[in-house]
């Protein structure tokens, strides 16, 4: 199992290694909407363990960079490949 830590609702979930990060829906207070990278509802920043992550795809990267770049990621976009990750919305 794959461990997100939620910084700013001081809470750990935890998933399979390999999922979508859209598996925090229900378990988090993370709002998702198009849930296919184009709304920008999901956009967290990664506060560590972005090597545990899938890099993200041209058409993310597009919508990153319209919302400043940085160690963000859209979190429907976003795979865990395993370990653990910090995230802060
Ligand atoms: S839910 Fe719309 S970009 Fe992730």
């Amino acid at each position: 199992m794959a461990k997100v830590h939620i910084k700013n609702e001081n809470k750990t979930v935890e998933i399979p290694d390999g999922s979508n990060l859209v598996d925090l829906e229900g378990k988090s207070s993370v709002i998702f909407a198009c849930k296919v990278g184009t709304c920008g509802a999901c956009i967290a920043t990664i506060v560590s363990g972005a090597e545990n992550l899938n890099p993200p795809g041209d058409v993310e990267k597009m919508y990153l960079d319209a919302f400043g770049g940085g160690n963000k990621r859209l979190l429907c976009q976003t795979v865990i490949k395993k370990g653990e990750v910090t995230i802060e919305y």
